[in-house]
């Protein structure tokens, strides 16, 4: 890692341990020269093609000439380059069109603070960062572009702060986070783009397409990161597979409206940006005020989809997630939404949390319905206050009798909402966001609190912390069911400030509740995973990974989600079946492979399913305790996709030190006269001989060796077979025959000695 300018030849370099980013100055224009495999001899000038006739007046040193083919790292409009803009500004006067030119830079150890908002942070040991500043004379604007590396990590993380200078007011239309171009084809073959799309139950899928001509736009404008879209997109080559080719990713630390586009030019390079969507953004930056964009994390990987997908995980677990459950064992849950949904009361619970405790679950999680005159999804949001009724004795009963039984105990909440039928919305209906003398739209028989206004954070704050005040509360759920539409807020002269004001009022919030409970450990939901975003990830250490729970549904939900989060963030529980999104019925071990790779929890009435099915939770816990550290901690492998091979799915989490891998394989569809199939594992120590531990190859472990077991000695116990790890790579194992639909095994080999 190491960041250094050559002045005499005026290049920066940014070096990360398999990484260079490389930028250069022609005429004081900052131009991006290259990012991909580590180079040690810093490159020369040729690549800013600074020199080159581009257009047809053949006058190379015409300004439009220059504008409309050099590589700006931040590209701008108006002036000369009719690529896609970075950044839009319009004047007092209305004049748009701007152009930065290089002032000076600075290279410092650690990384600053970016106020308000989520980031990455690292120490001056281990960070180092580059602030590059810009300056736009005419308009008076400074802009500041940052780049940070981490030891060890091939991730650049980057932001963009302006700075009005001016005596005038700028209109900021437009601020991309981060930039880069490239070029659009590899030797004639166009590079391709990856993208995640999806819908609710439905979240991250994978989408590939080869890049023509024009631009592509990947976005959200719901006021969420959302369902539909993802901010993630991947520029791959065509011949980028799991474990080989070129990958540039980015994915944006944010939770609201974004966009990632991608512009391939008539020069055949391809500019990539991602920042906040400048569709539904205005900003008006008024004389001596800064605004800083949220920070977008860009990651090149020459070895394929896998290592970019590590680098993320090691990146989010090192330098984003700041819980103190981070690199602890989350307590397993039981959820009461799919066992009771609206319908349950102090007595219902208790009996759950009774069998859940026998079971070897460790806490109970009361979900919607608990407040106000809430019994459907119609009313009471905003009315934070016990349903007496419905748990006489509040809170503080029902909190104790559940400690006294042995199981912590946590709360749902949807702090950004209001009913229409609610004390709040009676008492301040100017308090939801809709544009006067407009009806608003309900969605889900809600409106959104307009969290730019202090009085409303305030008042969301003080409800929800008085509750957490008022009992043992051990965990949050914090949920927000719909997007935002009708975007007018009374207070604000600019309405297009809303929206990113919300998501700034969102995280303070956020903020205050993890400060002044630091013990709280916060799973953020949005209609299952509508904002899982790196954004909340600074928040929480986990996040409700979707609304779908059936088991093979999961299975390419999850996939989608690892390609940037790590296991350790992922919400995953074992429902009941028939499963409640899509009937189906799956054995109650694959559904249990499938959520241990995620954080573990049961989200079920465990008073009315199967006695064989409750008998066997104590064994799936035992196995969570066994494996958790190794998925929670361990580096992960996509092994085999349902999406490729459209019959099973494998993965696998191989320790940091290589001394254990857990591999999950999952057989969607049972089909006639198969073979038996072999994976072939990542990551191990090819030297090593690793002992294949059968003993929870059916998705249960005895829940009295369980925890307590020494990996070794329960290997060698039960070990039948040994593989070099050479072998399990290259010419892989053989894994069970299954009969049917949904089979899973999982198989854990620790290393010898
Ligand atoms: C949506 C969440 O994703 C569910 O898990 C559940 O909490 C419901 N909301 C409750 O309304």
């Amino acid at each position: 890692m190491g960041i250094s300018y050559d002045s005499e030849r005026q290049i920066f370099l940014i070096n990360t341990e398999h990484t260079s980013y490389i930028m250069g100055l022609s005429n004081d224009y900052l131009g991006h020269i290259y990012y991909g495999k580590r180079v040690n001899v810093p490159c020369g000038r040729s690549m800013l093609r600074d020199s080159e006739m581009a257009y047809f007046s053949g006058n190379i040193g015409e300004k439009c000439t220059f504008a409309d083919s050099y590589p700006f790292e931040y590209g701008t409009g108006g002036t000369g380059d009719f690529r896609e803009s970075c950044i839009e500004l319009t004047n007092v006067d209305g004049y748009t069109g701007c152009e930065f030119k290089y002032v000076s830079h600075r290279i410092y150890k650690g990384k600053d603070a970016l106020a308000g908002l989520p980031h990455t942070f690292g120490s001056e040991d281990d960070t180092e960062t580059l602030e590059i500043r810009l300056h736009d004379e005419v308009l008076g604007v400074k802009l500041y572009l940052s780049y940070s590396v981490f030891a060890g990590i091939d991730a650049i993380c980057r932001s963009i702060r302006i700075v009005n200078d001016s005596e005038a007011a700028v209109e900021i239309r437009k601020l991309m986070s981060a930039s880069f171009e490239m070029d659009a084809a590899d030797c004639g073959r166009p590079m391709e783009l990856i993208s995640l799309h999806g819908s609710w139950a439905r979240e991250r899928s994978l989408d590939r397409r080869p890049m023509g001509h024009g631009g592509i736009v990947i976005n959200s404008n719901r006021g969420i990161s959302s369902h539909q879209d993802h901010p993630f997109i991947a520029v791959v080559s065509p011949d980028a597979t799991e474990t080989a080719g070129d990958v540039w990713a980015m994915n944006f630390v944010y939770s609201g409206n974004f966009e990632a586009v991608t512009d391939r030019t008539q020069h055949d390079r391809l500019r990539v940006m991602m920042g906040i969507n400048h569709d539904t953004f205005d900003w008006t930056l008024r004389p001596g005020e800064e605004f800083t964009a949220p920070e977008v994390v860009t990651v090149y990987s020459a070895e394929g989809l896998g290592a970019m997908s590590r680098t993320f995980h090691d990146l989010y677990r090192g330098h984003l997630i700041r819980s103190k459950y981070l690199h602890m064992k989350r307590p397993i849950l039981i959820n009461n939404w799919e066992a009771t949904y609206f319908n349950f009361d102090t007595e219902k619970l208790l009996s759950i949390a009774r069998a859940a405790k026998e079971s070897g679950i460790e806490m109970l999680v009361m979900d919607d319905g608990w407040f106000g005159h809430r019994s459907s999804d119609n009313s009471s949001l905003g009315d934070w206050q016990v349903n007496t009724e419905k748990l006489p004795g509040g809170l503080e009963y029902l909190v104790s009798e559940v400690n006294k039984i042995g199981l912590k105990f946590g709360i749902w909440f949807e702090p950004e909402m209001v009913s229409p039928d609610s004390e709040l919305y009676r008492a301040h209906s100017d308090w939801a966001i809709a544009i006067p003398g407009r009806e608003a739209s309900q969605c889900r028989t809600q409106f959104v609190l307009d969290l730019t206004r202090e009085e409303v954070r305030d008042y969301v704050y003080e409800s929800i912390a008085a509750v957490l005040r008022s009992a043992n509360i051990e965990y949050v759920k914090w949920d927000m069911n719909r997007p935002l539409t009708d975007i007018g807020s009374t207070k604000l002269k600019n309405q297009g400030e809303l929206l990113h004001r919300y998501m700034l009022g969102v995280y303070e919030i956020q903020e205050r509740m993890i400060t002044e409970f630091p013990n709280l450990l916060l799973e953020n939901c949005s209609s299952g995973g509508a904002r899982l975003d790196p954004g909340m990830l600074y928040y929480s250490p986990q996040i409700w990974c979707s609304d779908d729970t059936d088991a093979m549904e999961r299975l390419s939900i999850q996939e989608g989600t690892t390609l940037m989060y790590p296991l350790s963030a992922m919400g995953a529980h074992v429902s009941d079946c028939p499963n409640h999104i899509v009937g189906r019925t799956t054995d109650f071990a694959t559904r249990g492979i499938v959520a241990l790779s995620g954080t573990f929890g049961y989200e079920l009435d465990i008073t009315k399913i199967s006695e064989a099915d409750r008998g066997l939770i104590p064994k799936q816990v035992a196995l969570y305790h066994r494996v958790n550290d190794l998925v929670r901690e361990g580096d992960y492998y996509r092994l085999a996709s349902g999406r490729d091979n459209g019959e099973f799915y494998c993965w696998s989490v191989v320790a940091k030190d290589k001394s254990e891998v857990l591999v999950s394989y999952v057989q969607q569809r049972g089909g006639a006269n198969l073979r038996t199939r072999a994976v072939k594992l990542q990551g191990l120590d090819t030297e090593a001989e690793y002992i294949l531990d059968r003993s929870m190859c059916d998705g249960f472990i005895d829940e009295k060796t369980g925890d307590a077991a020494d990996k070794n000695s329960a290997a060698e116990e039960s070990a039948t077979e040994i593989y070099r790890g050479d072998e399990l790579m290259y010419v892989g194992f053989i894994t069970d025959k299954l009969w049917g639909d949904g089979k899973g095994r999982l198989y854990h080999f620790v290393r010898k000695g």
